[in-house]
């Protein structure tokens, strides 16, 4: 019977009605409060009248229903809408009840790559490093033919290169910045760049984009010695003061010798077991690898015009990634980049 939602509607229209009648009236808030308990309440108005919706006939409910969720939008909005209004008329006399508790902020907190971008270069600037940084976007030059990689090398295979066009791409290591820093500067040079990183390269424990910290450093008679006393000085201040560090031979073009350096395991302390478990994170060997280095190669000298004889010095790049994840006993590199709250949420000790 079309009466029956008809008079349903009519009522609601006239709960409409005298609550927009009532609410022109009212000049409090505690009197704004009654009006919303008068109508939007367990018991008011709205909810009478909602009462009898389960007894419309079947054809008119949906009907009957959107009106009301219409009405009841409204209502709340014009409360709303009053409560700003008595807001602000308190606040132009001066009546703002300044014991109310405040509104929390939500404080955001740094990366947790970030936070170990700041930790390594901090370490670094100690030591006299200077930081410096350049582009992502690089020419073949700087990222590979500087740095004596030559044309058929492996590593240009577009594989892992993720190229723009023939002569430009995105860097593959952060390696570019010694020889942009080299062709700025007469040695003595010792510095760091941090930067994000491409390859061409995505799976559980490899993501295109990551980021690395390169060092380096340029003087007279610098020898594996100085490059294996930084790198310990280095571990030891981001790790713990009895991390051990292993140097395996390896192969750069742009170093010459080069070596892979391992630090003994920060989770198992290097015995291979957690709680009598295998540690997954060493492989039971003890030993994890995190960056790779050597003595700069005497044909990166010569592309940047430093005398090879009078000079020596030593470069590294590390994998900052893998260097968070050992930090806070991380085993999934992916939730670096996935931004879920929960976890970024658990960095607040390093507000923004
Ligand atoms: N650029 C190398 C890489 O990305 C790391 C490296 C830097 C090795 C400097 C030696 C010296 O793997």
């Amino acid at each position: 019977m079309a009466r029956d939602l008809k008079n349903f509607l009519d009522k609601l229209e006239s709960i409409k009605n005298s609550l927009s009648e009532e609410i022109n009236k009212i000049t409090t808030s505690s009197e704004l409060d009654q009006i919303r308990i008068k109508f939007l309440g367990r018991k008011g108005e709205l909810a009478k009248v909602m009462k009898g919706l389960p007894h419309l006939p079947k054809e008119y409910k949906p009907e009957a229903g959107k009106v009301a969720n219409k009405i009841k939008n409204v209502i709340t909005n014009l409360i709303e809408q009053k409560q700003l209004e008595l807001e602000e008329q308190g606040a132009k006399r001066g009546q703002i009840d300044i014991t109310l508790p405040g509104r929390e902020q939500f404080i955001g907190s740094l990366h947790p790559i970030t936070i170990t971008i700041q930790e390594i270069c901090s370490v670094f600037k100690s030591l006299g490093f200077e930081i410096v940084t350049g582009p992502e976007i690089e020419t073949d030059f700087y990222n590979f033919e500087a740095l004596n990689i030559p044309k058929d090398h492996p590593a240009r295979d577009m594989q892992d290169t993720l190229y723009i066009s023939e002569n430009i791409l995105l860097r593959t290591h952060t390696s570019p910045l010694q020889v942009r820093t080299m062709l700025k500067t007469t040695p003595p040079v010792a510095a760091i760049a941090p930067g994000k990183v491409y390859r061409r390269d995505s799976d559980l424990t490899h993501s295109p984009m990551f980021h690395q910290i390169e060092g380096f450093l340029v003087d007279k008679d610098v020898n594996m010695g100085d490059l294996r006393g930084t790198l310990t000085y280095f571990v030891q201040h981001i790790f713990s003061s009895d991390t051990k560090v292993r140097f395996r031979p390896s192969f750069f073009p742009f170093t010459e010798p080069s070596a892979e350096v391992d630090i003994s395991c920060v989770i198992c302390n290097g015995s291979g077991f957690v709680n009598g478990s295998p540690c997954r994170v060493c492989k039971q060997t003890g030993w994890v690898e995190i960056l790779g280095c050597g003595l700069i190669d005497p044909e990166v000298f010569k592309a940047v015009s430093y005398d090879p004889e009078k000079y020596s010095g030593f470069a590294f790049g590390l994998g900052v990634e893998r260097v968070a994840m050992l930090k806070y006993g991380i085993n999934d590199l992916r939730i670096f980049f996935e931004n879920d709250i929960r976890f970024l949420n658990q960095f607040t000790d390093f507000p923004v």
